[in-house]
């Protein structure tokens, strides 16, 4: 290092801080290729790991969106208002087995400031006690409820027109699904559920965890988990969008989560709740415990909900 690096250094005493924020993880790391201090451990990991293992994420990347000229593309995209294919988004409702399902109340009509709403949003980590029904089924309708419809030009007895949701989908396939994981909300009994947007209500898909599960389900670092009420994981179908898409249809789906995930945060603020966006989850665990395959139907987002707004 010379003089001048030296001096700064010194007068900057706190730089060296960040560099071991950002340099800490070669020690952890298996991505030797990409971390910037390469001591011996991680050259000796790159050899046996990375090389072989490098970052899927910039392979996705490199491969995302090659294709804008290939004829099936170009054909899948303007086939998006071909009839069969608005017929099939007609009847989308059909998905939805009502048999055994719970209805859930109207959304609430929130009447609070925009901006003020947009301001308030903080991820919330400390909660304290129960939900009420109406207000979590509000969040859930503002966050994937149906909120529209384009009706069919031509329309047949049982098919007249397609239901929009509340966020955006690409090529309207809405892959990303909406499961629950309820324990603390007044007026629902504690379970896994699974949000049917077209009729407003809930799959059960299990009412029988056990607080051990739940830990296991939703318990992440610094959140009690027991004061919280519900979680939301987003489910994405791959088979749903990914015939049209290809793998693009994945960023789609990860686009969608997050669109889902912030109308969510914004009505909850707008309730005077908190919510938690968590990245940390346990992928596998909760597959298991939604009674997903993980192959065609795999997590790929999460969010804790409860009553507080304290950041
Ligand atoms: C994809 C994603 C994953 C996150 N994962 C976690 C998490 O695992 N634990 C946590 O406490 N916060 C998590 N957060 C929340 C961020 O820490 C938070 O959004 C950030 O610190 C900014 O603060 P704010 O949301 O209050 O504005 C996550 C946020 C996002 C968008």
């Amino acid at each position: 290092m010379d003089g001048a690096a030296k001096k700064y250094l010194q007068e900057h005493n706190y730089y060296r801080e960040t560099i071991s924020m950002s340099s800490q993880y070669t020690l952890i790391s298996p991505y030797a290729d990409t971390t910037v201090v390469r001591t011996p451990e991680v050259t000796l990991k790159g050899i046996y790991h990375s090389r072989s293992n490098r970052f899927i994420g910039e392979e996705y990347l490199l491969n995302f969106r090659t294709y804008s000229a290939r004829l099936d593309f170009r054909i899948g995209i303007s086939r998006f208002r071909a009839r069969d294919a608005l017929l099939s988004f007609a009847m989308r409702d059909r998905k939805e087995d009502t048999t055994g399902t719970i209805k859930l109340p109207k959304a609430k009509n929130i009447r609070a400031s925009f901006s003020s709403v947009l301001q308030a949003r903080r991820s919330v980590r400390v909660f304290d006690g129960p939900i009420p029904l109406e207000d979590f089924a509000t969040i859930l309708y503002y966050s994937q409820g149906i909120t529209g419809y384009l009706k069919l030009r031509d329309k047949e007895v049982d098919a007249d027109k397609i239901m929009l949701h509340a966020t955006p989908s690409g090529g309207g396939f809405y892959p990303v699904r909406l499961y629950l994981v309820v324990w603390n909300v007044t007026g629902l009994d504690r379970g896994i559920y699974e949000y049917f947007p077209h009729h407003h209500s809930l799959r059960v898909v299990r009412q029988d965890y056990t607080s051990q599960e739940l830990e296991m389900l939703a318990g992440f670092g610094e959140i009690d988990i027991n004061t919280a009420a519900f979680s939301m994981a987003y489910v994405y179908e791959l088979y749903t969008n990914s015939h049209k898409y290809g793998d693009a249809g994945m960023a789609y789906a990860f686009i969608e989560a997050g669109e889902i995930a912030e109308n969510a945060q914004l009505t909850t603020t707008a309730l005077g709740y908190g919510a938690c966006d968590i990245g940390g989850y346990n992928k596998q665990t909760v597959e298991r415990q939604l009674g997903l395959d993980g192959i065609s139907k795999q997590v790929i987002h999460f969010t804790i909900f409860g009553n507080g707004g304290v950041v």
